[in-house]
Formats: C-alpha cells, sequence, structure tokens
C-alpha cells in the first residue's frame, strides 16, 4: 500500500468506530508468557500477624465496607458511621466539604480529618481502621490551589531522565501528603499507541523502554522505599494505572477495545508493570477499556492469574470510576463479578451505597467466597499498616509550605527545561536577552491554558491566573528574562503593537482537556479556524521573525504553523513554571536537551505512528530533537493534510464571522442575515433577523454525539440580543426543540447561551444521528447577532428550557 493508499485507509479507519471486529479471538492468556516480578516489601509476617489479629474482630460488614470507595461529593462523614467504607476519593470535580472548587489545602486537611475522625472515633462494636483518601495528584498534587503544577507526562517522557522522575515524585508526594490526602492515583504507565487518543498526554511515550524506565522511580519517588514507607515522612501510595491496554484502543477511543494480540499485550502495554511491581507499588488501577472485547474489570486471567499471580503484586487492585458497572451483567451498584474477578476495592463514587448492600449480600449468599473477601481485605490492610495509617501522627500534614515552595517550583521549572522539544530553528534562537520581544498568543499570559487537563477542574478549564499563586506564566517568565537581561516584553495577545518588535514569540495550542473529551478526530491542528496560523502569517507579514510556543497534548499537524515560523518548540502542557521556557530562549545560557517520546505525524491522517512500524514515515522520527549546539533547520513543509476535512471539524459551527468546513448556513423564509462586529474583531458576528416566520440552520456532515452527550457537553452559542423575542425561539436538534426565547439574555453586551446535549436528547434528539448541530426558527419578529457556536465542555451557566 502506498503512502496515500495508507491514508486512506486510516482515514476511512476513523469514521468506522463503530464498524471494527475483533481481528483476533485472543481473550485468554497464558500466565507463563508474562514477566515474573515481585512486590517488594509489602508482605512481612509481623504486619501479617497484625492484619490476622484485626480481622479477627472484623465483622463481615467492616471487611465488605474496606472494599469500596465513595467519593467526597457525594458521602459525608457521618455516612461513615452505618457504612463503614475503606477508603475516599475526590474526583476531578469534587471540592473539599464545604468549599468550593479551586481550594486551598486547609480545607482539604479539614475534610480528611473529618472522615477520618469518624473512622477512628471509639464507638461500641467498631473496629478502627483509618480510611485512605486518594487524589489524581498526576502532575503534582494538581487539585490544590497553590501546589507545584509539573508537566504533563507527555512533556516528562522527552526528558529521559528518571532520577528527575523521582524528584518530581517526592515533590509530589509531599505536597500530598501536606494537604491531608495519602494515596496518588498514578503514576500512568499507558503507552499510547494512537494520539487521537485524548488521554494521550497522561502517557510518558509510545515506546515501551521509555515508559519501562519511570515506572520505578515515579513510584519510589511517590512512595518511598520501603524503608521509609509512611505518610508521617511525606510519602503517600502510588496507582499505576490503567491496568491493561487503555494506550491501545482502536481508533484513539477512550474507554475503547484494545485489539491486540496477548504478545502486544505483554510487549507493548504491560511494559511499566514489573518494575513498577518490584518497586512496590502499592495499589493498581483496573482500566475502563476492553481487551479484545472483554472489561478489564471483569478479567479474571488478568487481574487475579497474571497481576497477582505470575507478576506477584501483593498490594490491591483499585477500579476506576464506576469502571465495574460497565461489566456486561454488572450494573454501578450491584457487581459482584467484579470482586469474583480479582478487583479488591471498587470506586463507586456516587453508588457506593447500592454497591455497598448488594456485595454484602453477595458475600453472605456465598456468591463472592469468603475467602476472595478475605484476600481483599488483608490486601486493603496491609496497605494501610505499610502507609503508617494506623499510626495517628501526621507531621506532614502541617507543613502546607512544602505546598507550592521554592525547592519544588525548582525542579518544575528543570523539568519544563528538559521537556521542551525544539523542532525548527533557522537561527532566529536563542534570542539576545537585550532583544525587543512582542509576546503574542492566547495562551501567552495564560497559566489555566499552560497546564492543560486535571488541574484545579477535572477538564482544566475554567481556571485563571489568580487561581495559581506562586505560579508563573509564559509571558512572566519571558518578561522576567528580558528584564534581566536589558530588554523588553511586551504582552499582546493578538499580536498588535506600537513599536516594532526584534521578535515575536507566540504562544497558542490545544485548549485543556480530559478523557473522552480530548479525543479527536484527526491530528490537524485548528481545523476549519486557523487563528494562529493567521496571527504567525500577520506578523511575518511585517517583518517581524516568529518563534512559536506549541501548548498540546500530543504531537499535532502543524506544518502550516511550522512554515510561518522561524523556530517552533513542542512545549507539551508545561504547568505552573513557565519561566522555564525564557531559560531556553533567551540569552542561550541553557540549551534544549529534550527529545521526542512521540513520533511527530507528517500528515493529520498518521494517527497510528509509532516507531518500529512498517511504512514508519514521521515528519519528526522519535528521538527528534535540535539543539543550539548541533543546529539544523528544518525546509518548506507541505500544506496538505492529506486528510477528508470533512471529518476534521465536528465542535466548531460558526466563529469569527463564518461557519467553518465542512458546515454550511442556510436561511429560509423571513429570515436575513448581515455582518455585524463581535467584541472582539470586526464583522466577526452575523446579525439575524426574523421579519416574520422564518428559521436558520447550520448544516454538514453526519455526526455521531452520542459521547459527547454522556460526557456533559453542550451547544454553546454567544449572541446578544438585538430586538427581545414577541414569541417563541426554537432550537432544534434533529427531531428536538426547546424554546429559548425566556432564557436569552437582553441585558446589553454579549452573553452565552448554554444548552446540554442531554437536555436536547431528553426533548427528542437522536444523538446518535445529528445533521444539522444547529437551527433556530420562530415565528414572529425577532434579531439577535451570534458570534460562536460551537460544541463545549465548561457546564458553568448550562440550562435546559422547557
Ligand atoms: C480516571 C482515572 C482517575 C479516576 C478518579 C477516572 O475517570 O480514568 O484515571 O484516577 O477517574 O478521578
Ligand atoms: C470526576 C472525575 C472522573 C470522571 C469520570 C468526573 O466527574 O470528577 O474524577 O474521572 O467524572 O467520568
Amino acid at each position: 500500500m502506498g503512502r496515500f493508499g495508507f491514508l486512506m485507509a486510516a482515514a476511512a479507519m476513523a469514521v468506522s468506530v463503530a464498524a471494527c471486529t475483533a481481528q483476533q479471538d485472543g481473550k485468554t492468556v497464558n500466565p507463563q508468557n508474562w514477566p515474573e516480578a515481585k512486590s517488594v516489601g509489602l508482605i512481612d509476617d509481623a504486619t501479617e500477624a497484625k492484619i490476622d489479629a484485626l480481622m479477627a474482630r472484623m465483622s463481615l460488614e467492616e471487611k465488605i465496607g474496606q472494599m469500596i470507595q465513595a467519593d467526597i461529593g457525594s458521602i459525608t462523614p457521618e455516612d461513615l458511621r452505618e457504612y463503614p467504607l475503606g477508603s475516599i476519593l475526590a474526583g476531578g470535580s469534587s471540592p473539599p466539604l464545604g468549599h468550593p472548587d479551586r481550594s486551598p489545602a486547609q480545607p482539604w486537611i479539614e475534610t480528611s480529618r473529618a472522615f477520618n475522625a469518624v473512622a477512628m472515633e471509639e464507638r461500641e462494636g467498631h473496629v478502627r481502621i483509618p480510611l485512605m483518601f486518594g487524589v489524581d495528584a498526576v502532575h503534582g498534587n494538581s487539585n490544590v490551589v497553590g501546589a507545584t503544577i509539573f508537566p504533563h507526562n507527555v512533556g516528562l517522557g522527552a526528558m529521559r531522565d528518571p532520577e528527575l522522575m523521582r524528584r518530581i515524585g517526592q515533590a509530589t508526594a509531599e505536597e500530598t501528603a501536606a494537604a491531608g490526602m495519602d494515596w496518588a492515583f498514578g503514576p500512568t504507565l499507558a503507552v499510547p499507541q494512537d494520539e487521537r487518543w485524548g488521554r494521550a498526554y497522561e502517557g510518558y511515550s509510545e515506546d515501551p523502554d521509555v515508559v519501562a524506565s519511570y515506572a520505578a522511580p515515579m513510584v519510589e519517588g511517590l512512595q518511598g522505599t520501603p524503608d521509609s514507607w509512611g505518610i508521617q515522612g511525606g510519602h503517600v501510595a502510588a496507582s499505576v494505572k490503567h491496568f491493561l491496554g487503555d494506550g491501545g484502543t482502536t481508533d484513539g477511543i477512550d474507554q475503547g477495545d484494545t485489539q491486540v494480540d496477548e504478545e502486544t499485550l505483554i510487549r507493548v502495554h504491560n511494559a511499566g508493570y514489573p518494575n513498577a511491581i518490584n518497586a512496590g507499588t502499592m495499589t493498581v488501577m483496573a482500566s475502563f477499556n476492553t481487551w479484545n472485547g472483554v472489561k478489564m474489570h471483569g478479567n479474571r486471567e488478568l487481574l487475579t492469574d497474571v497481576l497477582k499471580g505470575r507478576m506477584g503484586f501483593d498490594g490491591f487492585i483499585v477500579g476506576d470510576w464506576n469502571g465495574h458497572g460497565q461489566i456486561p451483567g454488572c450494573i454501578n451498584t450491584d457487581c459482584p463479578q467484579t470482586f469474583l474477578a480479582g478487583l479488591d476495592m471498587a470506586m463507586a463514587p456516587d453508588s457506593w451505597k447500592g454497591l455497598y448492600d448488594s456485595t454484602l449480600a453477595a458475600a453472605k449468599d456465598g456468591t463472592i467466597p469468603m475467602e476472595r473477601i478475605d484476600d481483599a481485605v488483608r490486601r486493603i490492610l496491609r496497605v494501610k499498616f505499610k502507609m503508617g495509617l494506623f499510626d495517628t501522627a501526621r507531621p506532614f500534614e502541617s507543613r502546607t509550605a512544602v505546598i507550592g515552595s521554592a525547592e519544588h517550583r525548582a525542579i518544575a521549572r528543570e523539568a519544563v527545561r528538559k521537556s521542551l522539544v525544539l523542532l525548527k530553528n533557522d537561527g532566529v534562537l536563542p534570542i539576545k536577552a537585550s532583544a525587543n520581544i512582542l509576546v503574542a498568543g492566547e495562551a501567552a499570559d495564560d497559566i489555566g491554558r499552560q497546564s492543560g487537563g486535571w488541574t484545579l477542574s477535572w477538564q482544566g478549564d475554567g481556571n485563571t491566573n489568580a487561581d495559581f499563586p506562586g505560579a508563573t506564566s509564559i509571558y512572566a517568565g519571558i518578561a522576567q528574562a528580558a528584564q534581566a537581561g536589558g530588554g523588553t516584553a511586551t504582552l499582546s495577545t493578538d499580536g498588535s503593537f506600537s513599536q516594532k518588535p526584534d521578535v515575536a514569540i507566540v504562544v497558542f495550542g490545544e485548549l485543556p482537556y480530559a478523557e473522552m473529551r480530548g479525543d479527536v478526530r484527526t491530528l490537524e491542528f485548528q481545523p476549519g479556524d486557523k487563528q494562529a496560523l493567521a496571527l504567525l502569517k500577520r506578523l511575518r507579514e511585517q517583518g517581524i521573525p516568529t518563534v512559536s510556543v506549541f501548548l498540546s497534548g500530543r504531537p499535532m499537524w502543524v506544518n502550516p504553523e511550522m512554515n510561518a515560523s522561524n523556530a517552533f518548540v513542542a512545549a507539551w502542557f508545561p504547568g505552573s513554571e513557565g519561566a522555564g521556557i525564557a531559560d531556553l530562549l533567551i540569552g542561550g545560557d541553557h540549551d534544549f536537551s529534550g527529545t521526542l517520546s512521540f513520533s511527530w505525524p507528517k500528515t493529520a491522517g498518521q494517527f497510528v505512528l509509532n516507531q518500529g512500524q512498517d511504512d514508519y514515515d514521521p515528519l519528526f522520527a522519535f528521538g527528534y530533537g535540535l539543539t543550539y549546539a548541533k543546529g539544523g533547520d528544518v525546509p518548506q513543509l507541505s500544506e496538505v493534510s492529506g486528510i477528508d476535512a470533512s471529518l476534521a471539524n465536528t465542535s466548531l459551527f460558526f466563529t469569527r464571522g463564518r461557519v467553518p468546513e465542512p458546515f454550511t448556513l442556510s436561511l429560509a423564509d423571513a429570515v436575513t442575515r448581515s455582518a455585524v462586529d463581535s467584541e472582539t474583531a470586526q464583522e466577526g458576528a452575523m446579525r439575524l433577523t426574523w421579519n416574520g416566520a422564518g428559521s436558520v440552520s447550520i448544516d454538514g456532515p453526519e455526526l455521531a454525539l452520542v459521547r459527547e452527550t454522556n460526557a456533559d457537553m453542550n451547544i454553546q452559542v454567544t449572541y446578544r440580543l438585538v430586538t427581545p423575542p414577541s414569541g417563541a425561539v426554537e432550537m432544534k436538534l434533529g427531531a428536538a426543540s426547546v424554546n429559548i426565547a425566556d432564557v436569552l439574555d437582553g441585558s446589553d453586551g454579549w452573553h452565552m447561551l448554554r444548552i446540554p446535549l442531554k437536555c436536547l436528547r431528553d426533548a427528542g434528539a437522536d444523538v446518535e444521528s445529528v445533521t444539522s448541530p444547529f437551527a433556530l426558527s420562530a415565528d414572529a419578529p425577532f434579531a439577535m447577532a451570534i458570534s460562536d457556536v460551537r460544541l463545549a465542555t465548561d457546564p458553568a451557566g448550562t440550562v435546559c428550557p422547557n
């Protein structure tokens, strides 16, 4: 197959999401094929004796409770009196008790204490067992305001520096322990093979060896080594995830099906686990995905025979967010199958009560044998002992000064420097510190944008610089460097200036995202809306050399942007220490050392592009990265994306005064349209005027919006009311219609209307097949200006009329 053929095949694959069939029927494994490993330090006679004594006093209810974890958004400390659960977590959207999202450490500490106080209180007939409190401390303790935010794993992979990983792990552990938690849901040991996957950035590399080389140092960084384990010393339990095959799903679909043979599952996806187990990882998190159709949460061979048997894992297996409920025959509140398969603790965020009741019943009627329950409880208690949780002293909790400390920020800044990959440089870099620098682009002074998902909020959206005390934006770091070197740095998001600069640094890239919301159907950057490209071209037309700093969770097709840049830096999601970028760009004191841990595509359709493949034909190969010392430029690149535009844009329906491809606008009956200014751009909006009955619709190819609906996305319209409606205004999606007349804001200026897809589905829309993602109709005169219509993730202010 020629390259063209490959691209077409890849493009066709992208649409046939549902049509794939298992290539292998490989659903069974032979444990003898798997590597041997052994949990080091977890089992010793003295501890096992303590567990025996404790278990002898526990009721069946208390044992079942240990096996269930609730989310603090759905349980109160008082609930623990009736339901003696073993663990709580704070999901990405769950704030500390009685406080808003984006809280500093103190409310988190109080939350932890409030729950543990009930678990540890003296009560008649109650065995006191400390809770474990888990959190997604996946790039620093990133739920807590003021924490050091480290680069996401995609950037850390580019460093190839296991020793630095250990220091990052240790700093993360200290900031987690100081905030009252004792368990980090990381590191992710996924080996992402298809960069359309929205969680690709949570993986270190497409290369199993890189992942394997980081597993032990990161686990040891978080947990310490057996002689130093324990919360008292500022260590937390690790949870390597997601076992197994999360990075291998077909078409890069989150929580999808990994269709590989056993040999590939072992060689690629299991690469990091033996090292993590040997390093003593206390927990492993089961994955949402299936392997050749079988849900991992129900896969006894892999969880029990392989992980606990052959690979000698003596800690406990925790489930993922209601992951058990996805096993055929299970629901979130009832699933003995998962415990029978080997799961020890189910993550039952909002379903804990029902799951507790049904699991207790399944224990009583023998559906789950007592030996299995005792094994699960023993493993959980083992970890609690090893973590020192029975010792109620928490010296680290009072050390909140470690959160965002200068020392930790210095580690993060070092990681930023080492993670940047210089893709192109015609000699414009390094910039002299005495230069006059224009700093442009929407992400230039936005710490939320540079931090990505899993930062203060689940998706990483809705953050402002004020939410990051002590952090440094990319612009602020450049300004510091310029000031120190006698130059100037001027921030101008749109790239306008009054005095011509010597050079422009343009910061742009992907918006933050997490989990399924980050899945894309093309690797083209900004399909249908080449806003960053336009900015780069505008600067170059004025004779200003451009340096692009590209923020992304994956390699993307950016050939046009690269052609319009004199230098191009892949910065990933660097986190809170934006000054690490100026360290490399300005002055020349530091050279680049980062090299790609993911192959960079030559076309937007090279979804599955991994070194070692037959036909491997990347733009920049795995391991590529320029340095000042060696130099090297990139010639003019092809601007043919290689992929059908109709695949590209599935979420942007109107922007900057126009309807982007592949969508089209049609007006019917008494509606007219004219161009008007938007808040930010001349003629950036359209005014729609109903002189009588009429309708407007934006139409395109068939879209399946099921996953977007399940992920709580909404249709977001930015509008200004010109003439208030005198009757109903129906917003339509397929057969559904909701009257928005009463929810439109008639006050001056631009407003946002967000209608959840779930609302439209409940009103009758077939979200499996949408050909008009946006339509309005009215019978009576009315006029509104619209500047933007898109599918959005931010849930703030959503309404469901009717
Ligand atoms: C994710 C996990 C995460 C958990 C708790 C799940 O949806 O897949 O990676 O640790 O939620 O937030
Ligand atoms: C939680 C996340 C979780 C996700 C799973 C969110 O509401 O905050 O932690 O991973 O749901 O779908």
